[in-house]
């Protein structure tokens, strides 16, 4: 791997949904696919880099020597295992789509239906990219953002307020982007507010764009 723009590099990236438990057969969750944060593992591991994987739940996988994949549940497992590798490792991309709240109480036996409505009450899961911003050295470190309104600004106030090196925003407006499809439109905002928008693209081609912007800002 040596000569590669990675090389020597340790890459940590999140990748999937996250499942909250409600019951011992019931769970609150998303339609994240994992594709992205795959193809940015995949990406950096033929760049030459090291790469812990930590992925929610997923039906991909990967076999690549420099791959290694942490599989988890809940956001509370992907926070404790990303805090687990954080130390050590040189660039950290978030592309998980975390669960915000989890149920407050998880009901050890299945929860029997019974007449009128059911509440369920939710309390907030822990910002992983948030700490890990809060606890930042020398790690170059990267958040998404899916926004559906005043996308630059509120991408701009995350990049702040999390600590980070550098943002990437899919928009929902734009066909073809963000959840579940194999194609999407970003655009990579860096701490100094440089804006880069690429065009539609494979998830795979768009993972190869960000591997460009951030190895040209951390050999900057
Ligand atoms: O604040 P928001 O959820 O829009 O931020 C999205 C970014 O933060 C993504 O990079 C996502 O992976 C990360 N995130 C996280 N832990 C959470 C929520 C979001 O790591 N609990």
């Amino acid at each position: 791997a040596k000569g590669l723009p990675l090389s020597a590099k340790k890459v940590l990236i999140t990748a999937g949904p996250t499942h909250e438990a409600i019951d011992p057969v019931r769970f609150l969750g998303n339609r994240s696919t994992g594709t992205m944060g795959f193809e940015l593992a995949m990406a950096a591991a033929n760049l030459g880099a090291q790469v812990i994987l930590i992925s929610g739940p997923t039906h991909l996988s990967t076999k690549h020597d420099s791959i290694e994949i942490i599989r988890v549940v809940s956001a509370k497992e992907m926070y404790d295992a990303c805090h687990e590798f954080y130390d050590g490792t040189d660039i950290v991309i978030c592309a998980a789509a975390v669960a915000d709240y989890k149920p407050k109480h998880v009901s050890s036996e299945k929860i029997k239906k019974k007449d009128g409505d059911l509440q369920i009450e939710l309390e907030r899961n822990p910002d992983i990219l948030f700490s890990m911003g809060e606890k930042k050295t020398h790690q170059f470190l990267v958040g998404f953002a899916l926004e559906t309104e005043n996308e630059i600004e509120n991408a701009k106030g995350k990049l702040r307020r999390k600590n980070l090196d550098a943002i990437i925003l899919n928009s929902l407006k734009d066909s073809g982007a963000g959840f579940g499809g194999n194609t999407n439109k970003i655009t990579f905002l860096d701490k100094n507010m440089d804006l880069k928008t690429f065009e539609l693209k494979t998830k795979s081609d768009v993972a190869s764009d960000i591997w460009k912007e951030i190895i040209s800002r951390i050999h900057a």
